[in-house]
């Protein structure tokens, strides 16, 4: 019989279409870029796909479309080792795709077009129960609808990790109050809390406090080259902690898309591996995998593999 699954992803599969420009382009503007890339992103399977390549067991509940992108995508996630069973291609659907723009200061912005992931359901968490029976930790995002996102975090009795990303002004509340543990970076905690913007460890603190306020039991902020912070329900301010980010010189950055993703798929392995362990420990090691996945192009072809 076939071990358990340590990591299950519920969530988006996206084809990643990456234009590398001097800089971002003005609106209006069209630029000459130095180079161009495809890539298997999606932030639900680079997730998967980053925990996969620590070393856990892993599994993906995710929709592609039946066209040529679903799958060589479908192909390449069994290449990583994720259980695909339920990975369905959809007939008369196309494949999600995002158009990035990487500048030379490793700086992006992204549209996303999620065709396929739009289908994700409930339906699909039934279909998946015995996966949700058997994980430590799931992973959702928010690629894919709120309400099967609702049913996957209802469903789940292990560690659950939302990745409230991309941003939406309003996150229903129910979806703080589900996840084990709410994650976001500055821009999303900003949006979220009202607050008009986060640069500091101070500042992020004091989202961490807003973002328990408003029904999170657990919550991590990533802040890029500062690492991150963290904090719960039952501390005070005064008690939540910054982990800082392993240096990384400027030039050495050159694509920080998917570093997101690199940190809660390794944050993921970490609990899976290490139930017993300090979340902060957690996070620290999830800053050492993401760290690394931006001294490279692209976002899965970023992500390390574990030594
Ligand atoms: P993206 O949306 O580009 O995938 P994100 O905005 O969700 O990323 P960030 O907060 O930018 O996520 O970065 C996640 C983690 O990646 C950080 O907590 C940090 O550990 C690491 N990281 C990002 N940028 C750098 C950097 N310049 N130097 C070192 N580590 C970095
Ligand atoms: O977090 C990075 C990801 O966001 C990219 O792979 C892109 O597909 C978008 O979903």
């Amino acid at each position: 019989m076939a071990e358990p699954i340590e990591v299950l992803v519920f969530g988006s599969a996206i084809i990643d279409f990456i234009c590398y420009t001097p800089r971002l382009p003005k609106p209006g503007e069209t630029l000459h870029g130095n180079s161009f890339q495809t890539g298997f992103g999606g932030k639900g399977a680079n997730q998967c796909v980053a925990a996969a390549r620590q070393g856990s067991r892993t599994a993906l509940v995710a929709k592609l479309g039946a066209d040529s992108f679903g799958g060589d995508y479908l192909r390449h996630l069994i290449a990583e080792g994720v259980n695909v069973v339920h990975v369905q291609q959809l007939e008369g659907q196309t494949t999600g795709v995002a158009q990035i723009a990487v500048s030379d200061g490793g700086e992006n912005n992204i549209i996303i077009v999620v065709g396929a992931n739009n289908s994700l359901s409930a339906t699909d968490v039934s279909k998946a129960k015995s996966l949700f029976d058997e994980a430590k930790v799931l992973v959702c995002q928010l690629e894919t609808p709120v309400p099967a996102t609702e049913a996957a975090l209802k469903e789940f009795r292990g560690v659950s990790i939302l990745n409230a990303a991309p941003a939406m002004e309003n996150t229903p509340q129910v979806l703080l109050q589900l996840a084990s543990i709410f994650c976001v970076n500055e821009t999303e905690a900003a949006l979220m809390t009202g607050m008009p913007s986060i640069h500091s460890v101070e500042e992020a603190k004091e989202a961490v406090r807003k973002l328990v306020e408003m029904g999170a039991n657990t919550v991590i902020i990533t802040l890029g080259k500062l690492g991150a912070v963290l904090g719960d329900s039952k501390q005070c301010l005064g008690d939540y902690q910054h982990v800082p980010a392993p240096k990384v010189a400027p030039e050495k950055v050159v694509d920080t898309t998917g570093a997101g993703d690199a940190f809660i798929g390794a944050l993921a392995h970490n609990i899976a591996q290490h139930p017993q362990g300090e979340l902060a420990e957690h996070v620290a090691a999830a800053c050492v995998v993401a760290s690394q996945s931006v001294q490279l192009p692209g976002t899965q072809a970023s992500f390390p593999r574990r030594a």
